[in-house]
Parts: structure tokens; C-alpha cells; sequence
């Protein structure tokens, strides 16, 4: 397709692409927009720089693309609790943004996009990456395809994050984020609702077992299935600068901040929209 209200500048061959000629913070006419929401699906992560966004503005990008999602875990700026501050002051405080997930996996609804704004990033470092789950399906052999096609995977952040928090926090803690944190069951392979595609719907940070597996099959096709995802011919990386915006598609893509920053300190707002439909 031709684009005739922005540019596109391609980020890799899997995926991502840099669009340039847009202003967020002025209102998008329909054209526009569709021509933006066309190929966001065909990019999966679109980058926009130099974009000087009020918290409303960010807002209202994101409402063009659906509901919001409240914070139910991340902390919210205090006069705008829809917009998630990620602050990373110093590495130790790092949480589990840095390993591969697709937001809020671990809910029955998981987030559908997500819009991630730079408010201080450190200099040359702290990019993110995302990965391609068409692709990751779709170079499965045909065997392994029909193999995983079936199956339901348990998303359980209790699981992974689970014996962090027991240690860190205690007991009583530990309950109280089970209590409010049920796992849930999504299909293994997910189907786009809107450009039909099948992806691959698993992640390292959410999905703790293939159901009617034994653990033993369950952990070596999970940890197949991670590695398989974790090739760089799947994936782009985008270096971010203050004021950069990230959009990406939570539907057919898992992410992972890079947190190869020490002392510095990372600050991102993040609008998050919710999808109308489980996974099927
Ligand atoms: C996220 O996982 O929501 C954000 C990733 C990042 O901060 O780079």
C-alpha cells in the first residue's frame, strides 16, 4: 500500500517501522488515521519521534484505537490515572518488564496495544525489542504447527514472578497478589481478529504450562517455543530519545526492555488499550 499522509521507513525485514511527517499531538483526521491503523497492522510497532505530547494528547491517541485499560498493578501519574509511569531509577528497581511478555498476558483479557512515550531515557541505552509472533509461527515446520495449533497454554504470573515476591515481601504478600492474580487459559496459537493471520501466544515472563501435558512436556516445549521466538531474524530494536513514542500491536508481538543502564534513570508513560474479545 501507498502512503500518502506520513513516510514509512522500514525498521527490519521481520517487523517495525519509523514513521515520519506526523505531528501526535495534533488531532488525526479519519483518513489519516486509517491510513496509520493499515499499516500498524502491517508493522506491528510503529516509532515516532520528536513528538511533544501532553499527557491528553497521549491519551488520545490511544482512545482512537480502542477502551483504555486502568492500571489494576503499575503505579499512574497523579492526575491522569490511566497513563502508567514506568520508572526505572536504578537497575535493582528494574521489574520484569526486561523479560519477554505480551502486556497482561496473565489476565483473560490482555491488553490489545500499547502506546509507550520516552519522558527521560538514558543516553545510548535502554532500548526495547519486540518480536514477530506471525513470523515465529509461520517458520515453525508444518508438523510442529499442527502439533502446537490445539493446545491451551496457563498464563500465571504467580508462577514466574511469584517466588520473587515470597522472598522479597513474605508470605503474606505472596497471597494477596495470588488472590487478585488467577491464572488463565489462552489458546497456544492465536488468531488475529483483524487481519486473520495465526500467531504464535506465548511468553517467558506470563505463560507457566501447556495444559494436559505432564511438567516435563510442558517445560521443554515452553522453553522450545521461548528460544524458537528469540531469534534476531524475528525482531526489531528501537533506540529510544525523550519524546519518542513506541505503538505496538499486543496481538501478534511480545516485547522486552533492555536494562543495560546502572545508575541512570529511565522514566516512560504508558497508555494501554484493552481488547473487547478473549484470545480465540
Ligand atoms: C513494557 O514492557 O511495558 C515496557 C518495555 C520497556 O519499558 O522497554
Amino acid at each position: 500500500m501507498a502512503y500518502t499522509r506520513f513516510e514509512v521507513r522500514p525498521m527490519t525485514g521481520a517487523m517495525g517501522a519509523e514513521i515520519v511527517g506526523l505531528n501526535l499531538a495534533e488531532p488525526m483526521d479519519d483518513e489519516t488515521f486509517e491510513e496509520l491503523r493499515q499499516v500498524w497492522l502491517d508493522k506491528l510497532v510503529l516509532f515516532f519521534r520528536n513528538q511533544e505530547l501532553t499527557p491528553e494528547q497521549h491519551l488520545a491517541f490511544g482512545k482512537r484505537f480502542g477502551k483504555i485499560d486502568p492500571s489494576a498493578y503499575i503505579p499512574t501519574l497523579e492526575d491522569h490515572e490511566d497513563i502508567r509511569v514506568q520508572d526505572m531509577a536504578d537497575a535493582s528497581q528494574i521489574g520484569n518488564d526486561i523479560n519477554w511478555h505480551c502486556d497482561n498476558s496473565f489476565r483473560e483479557y490482555p491488553q490489545k496495544c500499547s502506546a509507550l512515550y520516552a519522558i527521560k531515557v538514558p543516553d545510548g541505552a535502554g532500548d526495547t525489542t519486540w518480536c514477530n509472533m506471525y513470523l515465529a509461527y509461520e517458520l515453525l515446520s508444518p508438523t510442529m504447527r499442527e502439533f502446537v495449533d490445539g493446545l491451551t497454554a496457563i498464563h500465571d504470573l504467580v508462577e514466574t514472578m511469584g517466588p520473587g515476591i515470597l522472598k522479597q515481601y513474605g508470605p503474606e504478600r505472596w497471597q494477596s497478589f495470588r488472590d487478585r492474580t488467577p491464572p488463565v487459559e489462552h489458546p497456544v496459537v492465536r488468531t488475529h481478529p483483524e487481519t486473520g493471520r495465526k500467531a504464535l501466544f506465548v511468553n517467558r515472563l506470563m505463560t507457566a504450562s501447556i495444559r494436559d501435558m505432564t511438567p516435563a512436556e510442558s517445560d521443554a516445549l515452553l522453553e522450545f517455543l521461548f528460544r524458537h521466538c528469540d531469534q534476531e531474524e524475528l525482531k526489531c530494536r528501537f533506540r529510544w530519545e525523550n519524546h519518542s513514542l513506541a505503538f505496538w500491536d499486543n496481538r501478534c508481538t511480545i516485547h522486552r526492555g533492555i536494562a543495560d543502564f546502572y545508575t541512570e534513570r529511565r522514566i516512560m508513560h504508558r497508555v494501554a488499550i484493552t481488547d473487547d474479545d478473549r484470545p480465540h
